[in-house]
């Protein structure tokens, strides 16, 4: 188990493990491999859960399970570990898994949008107040962070994610898998990181959640791999295996990605889950013949644990070993990482949780303090024609809300939230009415009503996940209302985007507009000739061809979280700047993508932009790019040597200002581009950044490092990692169109004296 502690600690956790596997029957290992759903929070909820937490109920009682998900009550908690407990003849506890995926109780902005943050110290001290939380409640594990690069925004998952780029992906990889498990799994208040869905999952073809991954060789080492890496490196204790084929291989199956990859080139010494019934479902793939060829091809593979819903293939462990499809020893390599977790935990010592003091860290106020920070450092200024944000409560009368997201509870805490309190969620309207009690007069009006899918989402058995359309909703009349309330106000905040229940896990589009009549109403409501402020609500970005020609302020500020109503106001009165900058490429429309700043010169690159005959191909807004309230400069920009023996590392140097009248802060992004070498590099890729807070005429001087970590990539040919020596580019900006720039070259390396 990685993170460890002592040697000492390790082998007498690994003599325990030992003395504990020797007296298991197979049975008995098949159920410590077994990892069961428990939807006890729906219990009595009707609909598909059925008797299923009874079946569950039924499996502790004999052994059948050795881990469980989606138990967040600490009640419950301890009522199932004993039945566990008592349920085995050895006492084995159980593991509690959940995908506290950005925050329990306390719900902080979905992962895309701290991605945008680009502020890897607040995002791990946002998972450490979600590891509290979910340890509390006896939570031991977090299926998260989700570290799959998505470049295809009709992909719903982009949103639990850190956008399109290795480095930023690799940076808040490792921030999160800190902040869940701190220095070790032994610590109190701390969860296993399960980083997730290893490997490729963001690059369904299409951007159809669970469709087949096909990635180059140099893609899938470039681009997919390195955030995976960067988790294991940080320690993670536990990751999950994907749904998808991967180049014609079901990543659960696949002994190559899970054991060569995973195991032996990046070291990766913990326990793998599959995802839900993705063992099972190596049958339906077409890959294994049956649930017992399923289970053997797993276990084979490397996948220790099987998460499932129902009938799991791991009770077909038996006969695979009967059939010699798979072999005790290889069972018994499973069980060991899966014991060897639960021991490092302390469960054995400690397997059940205080209720009440769980109700005292929910409560913490302190946690809600750190949610509304990371949603203000999150927002990402996408426009500001004439500088009409932040708006002057002095002059103000009369503000109008526009917007059914505006009022929203549930959609400002994004999906991948179950265990939130409505109640204290704080949506844009409560937020504004707060900050301008008695100042101004608040109109809202929703404008339009939500819009619906196609077919229901698998969220849908959670209470609330699908946006009630309030009773009597008259569409034209509710467009004219808004209109109304917007021509009468002295400015108009005006939230779209898209639901949460269409974004995430199987809610991909085939289109990026606005979904539903919302840019019919943002169009009526900037021709009454108020001014208006777009607040983008969304989990990817969405089709503002339109808005980005005739809305003077737009601000994305994606699914803000418990505290994100009052964040926004922050952000739009002044209390703080936005500092955020885009963790993808921001299309111009759904025909553009793929679209990425990191692609290579290839043939005839023309004038940037000239690909298509009927629109310009590069993106709406670049990545990296976010404006502040202030203006910064960038000067001085150096390296301590021009001439770089491989291997050996340079210091850059830069100097930022604040030029404005105003503090902000800003993010200082450095970029390389290999100019040559035994493979086309791209024309710039993302080496280095720096979030930072200068106030008004302040000036500092930044150094990043380059070296072998950053300057090797993998190729292709040599099936490698290699270093060239060649002459590279390297710029330091506010966004992946920096201009500021230098030269260095990479020499021969120079033989170290002995
Ligand atoms: C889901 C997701 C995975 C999640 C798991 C448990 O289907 O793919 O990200 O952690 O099941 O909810």
């Amino acid at each position: 188990m990685a993170n460890m502690g002592t040697t000492a600690g390790q082998s007498e956790l690994s003599a325990r493990a030992e003395e504990l596997l020797a007296s298991m029957t197979l049975a008995e290992k098949a159920g410590q491999l077994t990892q069961y759903f428990y939807f006890g929070m729906l219990e009595g909820v009707e609909g598909p859960v059925g008797d299923q937490p009874r079946e569950v109920q039924a499996a502790l009682s004999r052994g059948g399970a050795g881990s469980l998900l989606f138990v967040s009550d600490p009640a419950q908690a301890n009522r199932l570990q004993r039945m566990t407990i008592e349920g085995n003849r050895l006492g084995i506890p159980a593991l509690f898994g959940f995908d506290v995926v950005h925050g329990l109780r306390t719900v902080f902005p979905v992962p895309i949008a701290m991605a945008a943050s680009w502020d890897p110290t607040m995002v791990e001290r946002a998972q450490a107040v979600a590891a509290r939380e979910a340890r509390a409640v006896g939570i031991h594990w977090t299926f998260a962070p989700m570290v799959d690069i998505a470049r295809d925004p009709r992909w719903g998952r982009i949103v639990e994610g850190a956008g399109e780029d290795p480095y930023l992906g690799a940076a808040m990889a490792a921030a999160q898998v800190r902040g869940f498990q701190g220095g070790g799994l032994g610590e109190p208040e701390r969860v296993i990181a399960g980083p997730k869905h290893f490997a490729g999952y963001g690059a369904a073809a299409g951007g159809r959640d669970y469709d087949e991954a096909n990635i180059s060789t140099s893609e899938l080492w470039n681009v997919y791999l390195p955030p995976f890496r960067a988790a294991v490196e940080a320690g993670a204790g536990n990751v999950m295996t994907a749904y998808m084929d991967l180049n014609g291989i079901p990543a659960t199956g696949n002994a190559w990605l899970l054991g060569d990859v995973l195991r032996a080139r990046f070291g990766f010494k913990g326990f793998l889950v599959s995802d839900a019934n993705a063992v099972r479902s190596l049958a339906t793939h077409g890959f294994a013949a049956d649930l017992t060829d399923a289970a053997a091809r797993a276990v084979n593979a490397g996948v220790d644990l099987e998460m499932a819903i129902s009938d799991p293939a791991y009770a077909h462990l038996e006969e695979a070993v009967a059939a010699g499809a798979v072999s005790v020893e290889a069972i018994d390599a499973c069980v060991r990482r899966a014991l060897e977790a639960k021991l490092a935990l302390g469960l054995f010592e400690q397997p059940y949780v205080d209720e009440e003091r769980a109700r005292v860290v929910l409560a913490d106020p302190a946690h809600r303090e750190v949610a509304r920070v990371a949603a203000q450092r999150s927002a990402v200024l996408l426009r500001n024609e004439g500088g009409l944000l932040p708006l002057s409560t002095e002059r103000l009368r009369s503000v109008a809300v526009i917007g059914h997201l505006a009022a929203s509870k549930r959609d400002t805490l994004g999906p991948w939230a179950f265990d939130f309190d409505l109640e204290e969620t704080v949506t844009v309207l409560e937020g504004v009415r707060a900050r301008l009690g008695g100042v101004a007069e608040v109109h809202y009006a929703p404008g339009v009503r939500p819009a619906q899918r196609m077919f229901p989402s698998i969220f849908d058995m959670f209470p609330g996940n699908v946006p009630a359309v309030p009773e009597g909703f008259d569409d034209e009349a509710e467009l004219a209302r808004a209109v109304e309330v917007a021509r009468s106000a002295d400015v108009a905040l005006v939230v779209l985007g898209e639901w949460q229940n269409l974004v995430g896990e199987q809610a991909s589009r085939s289109s990026l507009e606005l979904p539903g009549r919302q840019l019919e109403l943002l169009r009526a409501v900037v021709a009454t000739g108020a001014p208006v402020v777009l607040l983008v609500m969304s989990g990817r970005p969405v089709d503002l061809r339109w808005a980005a020609e005739h809305v003077p302020a737009i601000l994305a500020i994606w699914y803000p979280g418990t505290q994100g109503g009052a964040a926004v106001a922050d952000l739009v009165f002044g209390d703080v700047a936005p500092g955020g900058k885009l963790p993808f490429s921001w299309p111009r429309s759904v025909g553009q993508i793929p679209v990425t700043y990191s692609h290579t010169t290839s043939h005839d690159p023309g004038a940037q932009g000239e690909r298509y005959w009927d629109e310009p191909s590069t993106p709406l807004y670049r990545f990296g790019t976010g404006l502040s309230y202030t203006t910064f400069s960038y000067s001085d920009l150096s390296v301590d040597r021009d001439q770089l023996p491989v291997g050996e590392t340079l210091t850059v140097s830069v100097a930022v200002a604040n030029t404005g009248e105003r503090a902000g802060d800003e993010v200082a992004q450095l970029y390389v581009h290999q100019r040559y070498g035994t493979a086309s590099r791209p024309v710039r890729e993302l080496k280095g950044f720096r979030r930072l807070h200068l106030e008004a005429g302040e000036r500092t001087t930044l150094r990043f490092t380059l070296g072998p970590d950053e300057l090797s990539y993998w190729n292709a040919a040599a099936g490698d990692y290699v270093l060239d020596t060649a002459t590279f580019d390297l710029w330091v900006g506010g966004s992946s169109g920096a201009e500021l720039g230098t030269t260095f070259a990479t020499t021969p390396a120079v033989a170290q004296a002995h």
